[in-house]
């Protein structure tokens, strides 16, 4: 992968997304227009991760490819069912291989970095990191992994600080904003476990079940940059502010606490690449 290769893709991309943006109405443009920034700016997030894990050039081409490529499959799930939901449509990962492999936009790359980029496109949204992928298969799907969801908290604070008016109708899936948190939910994070979006009733359960995606994170650059650009404050400003939700916004602040400062320790002998 060279940096020609590269610019090839976002030209690519940049003519993918006008294909669905140059007749669309209001309500849609806002729903594409919110993926294609948020295109870029996991593309940017992973790059930003990989150097401070020391990745060499060629990987950090690869990580800004994966960033770019992810969610090429949202835009024609939008098209089709109106809808980021994949529970209620298309899985987005795999539509979004069928729309690499249409395109034949990764065509001449060597085959082990072709691989590379599919296997994390098409496994970057699966719950849980499966456990049989190769070491670099593994690694670069953490990094997208994490990259996405750095940039998703973004999208969702935004989303939720703008009037319902302005809002992109598909980034809430529908949940009712309503003002209590399930009790479930807060109990699941106490014991530091990621809520599955079935057991979501509610807008603030949605957002809960966002937070809890901090405990899937897996390097320690991805914990600081949450910790820098003030997620964790913005979901605290977004949430009711009853003792029990604070209580498990502390858990979430001691959890990152702790597993910053581990890997600070840890890093100061070891690999740049720890988690
Ligand atoms: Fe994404």
């Amino acid at each position: 992968m060279t940096r020609s290769d590269i610019d090839r893709l976002i030209d690519w991309f940049a003519t993918w997304c006008h294909s669905y943006t140059r007749d669309a109405g209001d309500d849609d443009l806002r729903n594409y227009l919110l993926k294609e920034v948020h295109t870029h700016r996991v593309r940017d997030a992973a790059v930003a991760i990989a150097m401070e894990l020391g990745c060499n050039s060629t990987d950090l081409l690869l990580a800004e490819a994966i960033g770019l490529l992810h969610d090429v499959g949202r835009f024609p799930q939008y098209r089709e069912y109106r809808t980021f939901k994949d529970a209620d449509s298309v899985n987005h990962a795999a539509r979004g291989v069928r729309v690499i492999a249409e395109e034949g936009i990764l065509a001449g790359l060597p085959p082990e970095e072709h691989r590379l980029i599919i296997r994390s496109v098409a496994l970057h949204n699966v719950y849980r990191m499966p456990g049989f992928l190769g070491e670099r298969e593994d690694y670069f799907l953490r990094l997208i992994r994490d990259a996405d969801k750095l940039d998703i908290w973004r999208v969702f604070l935004e989303y939720y600080a703008l009037p319902e008016e302005e809002r992109a109708s598909a980034v809430g899936l529908g949940f009712p904003d309503h003002p209590d948190c399930s009790p479930e939910i807060l109990g699941a994070i106490a014991d530091g476990e990621m809520i599955n979006l079935v057991n979501v009733k509610t807008l603030n359960d949605f957002k809960l079940l966002q937070l809890s995606w901090i405990f899937d994170l897996n390097f320690a650059p991805t914990r600081r940059l949450f910790r820098e650009r003030g997620y964790l404050e913005a979901f605290a400003a977004a949430l009711p502010s009853d003792e029990e939700v604070r209580n498990t916004l502390a858990v979430i602040e001691s959890y990152l606490d702790r597993t910053i400062c581990a890997t600070l320790n840890v890093m100061s002998g070891e690999p740049s690449w720890i988690r």
